[in-house]
């Protein structure tokens, strides 16, 4: 039986955080000094993430595991967590959402491992700005982790952008063109309300119109032909294609009626939105020696009650407890 909600969507898309930690600090993320991160004991085993995941996909239908964190290649077994999955299941796409630090080292193994796909975040190809966005001078790592991921077959490969006002809006076009270089799918994300700081606001973030402005500088974009289905980003393609640019539009377009994802935190509570206002506490459930059974039937539940859309627009939106790092980008 399928993870259905109210509303008649199907949940095929699990997201798992591997944990609260990050070796950057993007100020749009988390403060400087950092957040108060999951204590050990709370953050779930490498047995319970593959208990977990296996029972998603061996009796929940989900199709599809992507990794995130914090950032996922600080979780020490990540490697054997994604062996142990595609031991369980030969099918399953799986992949990850990450930083690249790290990932020049560990691409190979990860693709050894049976990981599929690798999806990158970076918002500026400028030293000083990626240094000022992170906190980190770290560009060169992120570069080679990219190469790294290309060569070891977890293509093809995504670059995941955020532009912030007066920081890196005006890179749009030249983050795309090495990309295009490249021949890496580059998606600009909208910002949500997600960060730690509560310093989100609508004037401040860039819109996907903005973005559309500032490409058509440089690139002719039309719309993608093949269906989007329910994929968070739109595709346009560049200069007549083939290649193509993403935009994430998850504020001003929202795409929460074809929604097809479900939520795990490094500390096992199932989401059933990025903005759920309610968990679902597996951990506790798994510690105190739910069946498989129980499990499947208090993930059915938390899935159930999914709210339609994010509703970020209402006069009542509240931001979730949790910022996006621990949630699972
Ligand atoms: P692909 O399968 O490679 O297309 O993955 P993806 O785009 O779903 O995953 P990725 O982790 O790269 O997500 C890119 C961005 O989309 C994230 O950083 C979020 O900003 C946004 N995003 C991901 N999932 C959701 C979601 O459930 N809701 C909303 N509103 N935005 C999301
Ligand atoms: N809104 C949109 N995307 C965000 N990310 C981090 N915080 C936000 C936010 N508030 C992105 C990162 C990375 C992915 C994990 O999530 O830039 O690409
Ligand atoms: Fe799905 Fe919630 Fe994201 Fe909308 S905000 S797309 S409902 S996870």
């Amino acid at each position: 039986m399928p993870l259905i909600d109210r509303h008649g969507r199907v949940a095929t898309d699990l997201r798992v955080s591997l944990t609260d930690r990050c070796n950057l600090r993007c100020t749009y993320c988390m403060p400087p000094e950092g957040l108060d991160w999951l204590p050990t004991d709370d953050q779930l085993t490498d047995d319970e993430v593959v208990r977990l995941i296996t029972v998603a996909t061996q009796r929940l239908g989900v199709r599809e595991v992507r990794f995130t964190g914090g950032e996922p290649l600080v979780r020490r077994g990540l490697v054997d967590i994604v062996r142990r999955v595609r031991a369980v299941d030969a099918e399953v796409e799986m992949s990850i959402t990450t930083n690249a630090l790290g990932l020049a080292r560990t691409a190979a193994a990860l693709a050894a491992a049976g990981l599929d796909r690798v999806n990158v975040s970076l918002d500026s190809v400028r030293r000083e700005t990626f240094h000022e966005i992170t906190r980190r001078d770290r560009l060169d790592d992120v570069i080679e982790g990219l190469a790294a991921s290309e060569e070891a077959g977890l293509g093809p490969v995504k670059v995941n952008a955020v532009l912030l006002r007066g920081v890196n809006d005006d890179q749009a076009p030249e983050l795309l063109q090495w990309c295009l270089d490249r021949g890496y799918q580059l998606r600009f994300i909208e910002q949500m309300p997600l960060d730690a700081q509560h310093g989100w606001s609508r004037d401040g973030m860039i819109t996907a119109d903005e973005i559309f402005v500032s490409l058509a500088s440089t690139f002719t974009l039309t719309p993608a032909e093949e269906p989007r289905g329910s994929a968070p980003a739109e595709l346009f393609l560049v200069d007549g294609g083939p290649a193509t640019v993403g935009v994430i539009a998850s504020v001003t377009r929202p795409f929460c009626g074809d929604c097809d994802r479900v939520r795990l935190t490094a500390d096992g509570q199932v989401r059933n939105c990025l903005f759920a206002r309610q968990e679902s506490d597996l951990r506790l459930a798994m510690r105190a020696g739910a069946s498989d059974d129980d499990i499947v039937e208090r993930w059915r539940t938390a899935m159930w009650g999914k709210a339609p859309g994010h509703g970020i627009d209402d006069p009542s939106f509240l931001q979730p407890d949790r910022p996006m790092s621990a949630i699972g980008g």
